[in-house]
């Protein structure tokens, strides 16, 4: 043993050369911050499943936006919360431009000007049935919806988004949301397709924010992906690449972290990973048990995805780990 050349451990030995030789670094930049929108005004939510996660009427909303944007977070990711009266089968709250995410975006846009809006395009906040398109028969309708997908996605535009994010998981969506986008003066809007996102039970603490979970019939398995399939993720996210998304993601995060590596090396294209609310919850829970650091954790979590190759992570962690790094 006295012969060893090689000593990894050299490379480890004191914090300084630790820190130079970090192969991947952090930012506030990397972060993007998931929020969740309700009516009123001075209302503030707790999300009973979602420890630390909070649901903000329009004015709180925007302080929030505020404060991510002063921790060098450059963009969030806007979900509304529907009152249950103003769903029905078809969501036609969705297709009101008055309505809540329109008038959310509008009022960040107009108040924190200098951070970038993501808005989600699917109907699910607003079906009855909580779907994420049209149900005829119990089958869900793929070309119907996305006539009604392309009409979202231009409202939401016209209200100030600068990318929408489909999050559906119907065939030809982006190709027709591009159109639409294109023929309504929103060239410049982009489309942040969720390309490959898989039917998962980890998006059960966001269905219960969002009010969702106890409508939803069924479960979405003829829409989003088999959790056991790779292949078919290439495929779904070279159809939305050439049907003109210009970022896609992946969804959910740590389970998929090698889908994410492959359509990394696979695409030109940036990638971008949805940390989903089961992740989260799963920390948050842990450190309320006393068993995890849930700092730690997610610092750990968030270089799983950067090392996957990962432009942004999407994550309701994002303020937590801002603060985090800027310490
Ligand atoms: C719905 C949508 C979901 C999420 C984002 N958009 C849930 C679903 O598909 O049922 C999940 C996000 C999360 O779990 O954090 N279009």
């Amino acid at each position: 043993m006295g012969e060893q050349v090689v000593r990894m451990r050299r490379l480890r030995k004191t914090p300084w050369i630790r820190e130079i030789l970090s192969e991947n670094r952090l930012y506030a930049s990397d972060l993007i911050y998931p929020l969740f929108v309700i009516e009123g005004e001075s209302v503030s939510q707790k999300v009973a499943s979602m420890p630390g996660v909070e649901r903000y009427s329009i004015d709180l909303l925007v302080s929030k936006a505020r404060e991510a944007a002063n921790l060098g977070i450059q963009a969030i990711a806007l979900f509304p919360v529907v009152d249950p009266a103003l769903k029905c089968a078809e969501g036609k709250e969705a297709l009101n431009a008055q309505n809540l995410a329109c008038r959310a975006i509008k009022a960040i846009k107009e108040n924190v000007p200098e951070i970038g809006v993501i808005a989600d395009v699917a109907l699910d906040p607003y079906t009855s049935h909580g779907h994420d398109g049209l149900v005829e028969d119990g089958h869900i309708l793929n070309d119907e919806t996305v006539v009604s997908l392309s009409e979202q996605a231009v409202l939401l535009a016209n209200a100030g988004a600068d990318i929408v994010a489909p999050s559906d998981m119907m065939d030809g969506r982006v190709r027709a949301i591009r159109k639409a986008l294109d023929c309504s003066s929103n060239q410049n809007v982009s489309i942040l397709s969720y390309a490959a996102k898989f039917a998962s039970a980890y998006y059960g603490p966001f269905r219960d924010a969002v009010g969702s979970s106890g409508a939803l019939k069924g479960d979405k398995k003829t829409y989003q992906m088999n959790p056991a399939n790779a292949v078919e993720a290439m495929r779904e996210i070279a159809l939305d690449i050439d049907e003109g998304a210009d970022f896609i993601m992946i969804k959910p995060g740590l389970p998929y972290l090698d889908i994410i590596s492959a359509s990394k090396q696979r695409f030109d294209v940036p990638v971008f990973a949805y940390h989903v609310s089961g992740e989260y919850t799963m920390l948050k829970l842990a450190e309320e048990h006393g068993v995890l650091d849930y700092d730690r954790c997610l610092i750990e979590c968030l270089f799983g995805f950067k090392r996957a190759g990962c432009s942004g992570i999407i994550t309701y962690g994002a303020l937590d780990a801002a603060r985090l790094l800027g310490n």
